[in-house]
């Protein structure tokens, strides 16, 4: 991958952009007035743009450019400090001080309102594979400015890691978490956002293995959650309770870890 501006820049996004290629060990292309597509081209790779007014990415395999915004969090956060419902923060039971393990980071959106519900006292680390995907949400967590405090302190708060989710759940110790969620792509398209969807190609799509949700059991003290289309056989397959929402073809499922034996 390499790192550029955007076609207009000024000397702070310059900067922006040799630091992030040099913080990653990738290489910094000046602009020079080229398309994002002959970037593609010249170098045969992906693109990262370091606009003035936000990050975006290019990957060679997308038709479009995809621009970091934590969209659709936005309105569920704005609900949030208005203390109104959200279902992720219901079906995981998320309290201040509590920790949350978002194994599917994605662009982020529900590792924001996770880290919104646990607060500062609490920990939210999340996992991405895709590395471009990675880099884009990363970098974009910890810049964008959502105009609240609140909203900016839980991006962040947010510890993002380029890992395989199941290869880093191996690593950690039995009840390191309270929560372990999962979010992974489904085959019905009604469940990603629009940024998601264009960006597909590089997200991974392996599918729930039954190791994962084994060693999620193992290092979640309290429950492993999965987020999922409402038709989907992996609530059953895995042992999920699936918590019905009539309003929504999204659905949430529970595996509560902490069950008191008498
Ligand atoms: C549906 S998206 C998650 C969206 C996210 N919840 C959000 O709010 O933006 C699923 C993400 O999980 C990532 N993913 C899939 N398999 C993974 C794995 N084994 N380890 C880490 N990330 C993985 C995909 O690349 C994709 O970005």
């Amino acid at each position: 991958m390499i790192v550029t501006t955007g076609g207009r820049y000024n000397e702070e996004t310059l900067q922006k952009a040799r630091d992030i290629a040099m913080r990653y060990g990738l290489e910094f292309a000046m602009r020079r007035k080229r398309s994002v597509k002959e970037l593609n081209e010249r170098y045969n790779d992906d693109v990262m743009i370091v606009g003035n007014d936000g990050l975006s990415i290019a990957p060679q395999s997308c038709k479009e450019s995809v621009k970091y915004h934590p969209n659709f969090s936005m309105v569920r956060a704005k609900r949030l400090l208005k203390n109104e419902n959200d279902a992720l923060v219901e079906a995981a039971e998320l309290e201040s001080g509590m920790s949350f393990l978002d194994c599917t980071m994605g662009l982020g959106a529900d590792s924001v309102i996770a880290s919104m519900a646990v607060g500062n006292q609490g920990k939210v680390t999340a996992l991405e594979h895709s590395f471009i995907l990675y880099l884009l949400t990363k970098e974009g967590l910890a810049s964008y400015n959502a105009d609240n405090d609140i909203i900016n302190e839980a991006m962040r708060n947010i510890k993002a890691l380029h890992v395989n989710y199941e290869t880093y759940l191996k690593t950690l110790a039995d009840n390191s978490f309270d929560v372990i969620y999962f979010d992974p792509m489904f085959d019905e398209e009604i469940s990603k956002s629009q940024s998601l969807r264009t960006i597909t190609p590089v997200t991974h799509t392996e599918t729930l293995s039954e190791t994962a949700v084994e060693e999620a059991k193992r290092v979640a003290a309290e429950k492993v959650v999965l987020k999922d289309h409402f038709r989907s056989k992996r609530f059953e397959q895995f042992g999920f309770e699936q918590q019905i929402r009539k309003t929504s073809k999204v659905h949430y499922g529970i595996i509560s870890t902490n069950v008191q034996v008498d």
